[in-house]
């Protein structure tokens, strides 16, 4: 939990409301939690069912880690206190963009439990929506696309989640994918089928 730090600050309610707002969009805001190793596939999925979305006509948005990390998260590094730091900011943006009426998919490690759940706290019932992108370790490491889990390996790179640092699997997700053994896009559609079949793309 951060403190708050600043005094003399008033809340101000918005004038168009949230479900104003959604009626607008037609469909109600969200947040598509994607968590999973690096090179699990998270960014890649969350691109595809943005791109989906976006031709369905839906508000979409896509946050993801390593852009994420170039700007407003540029400070922070990999310590659990930083991850942490850096969850917390993607859920409370998360937050912003559901009251905006747009479902926003993010897609960050965010290894800890704990982390992810606060974000679940700070949402309101059925705005977050945990996607576990469950591909092995040995999955991942074959991939293996920024030469990352080869510098872990290797030494040169020090806690790398799933090498020397711990990742944890989330107990109660709203949709486990199967990174493992099933393409891009039908692990886009899997979860294009979740949002359908729980009304969360029309009002
Ligand atoms: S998180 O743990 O705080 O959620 P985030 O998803 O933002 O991580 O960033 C992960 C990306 O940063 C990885 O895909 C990888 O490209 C890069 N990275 C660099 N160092 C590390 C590290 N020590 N652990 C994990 N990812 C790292």
């Amino acid at each position: 939990m951060t403190d708050q730090k600043a005094t003399n600050i008033t809340w101000h309610e918005h004038s168009v409301s949230k479900q104003e707002r959604w009626n607008l969009s037609g469909h109600r805001g969200a947040v598509l939690w994607f968590t999973g190793l690096s090179a699990s596939g998270k960014s890649t999925v969350a691109n595809t069912v943005d791109h989906q979305l976006h031709a369905l006509g839906k508000r979409s948005f896509v946050l993801d880690g390593d852009n994420i990390r170039m700007g407003l998260n540029k400070n922070l590094g990999f310590s659990a206190e930083d991850r942490a730091e850096n969850i917390r900011r993607i859920g409370e943006v998360g937050k912003l963009f559901v009251n905006a009426g747009v479902i926003a998919i993010t897609a960050f490690i965010s290894p800890y439990r704990r982390d992810r759940d606060a974000v679940r706290a700070l949402l309101g019932e059925g705005e977050f929506i945990e996607i576990y992108m469950n591909a092995s370790l040995a999955t991942c490491e074959a991939r293996d696309p920024k030469g990352l889990y080869k510098k872990a390996r290797a030494g040169q790179l020090k806690g790398f989640t799933g090498i020397d640092d711990p990742y944890e699997a989330p107990e109660k997700p709203e949709l486990v994918l199967d990174g493992d053994n099933k393409s891009i896009d039908e692990l886009a559609d899997d979860v294009l089928k979740y949002l359908q079949n729980h009304h969360l793309l029309s009002l």
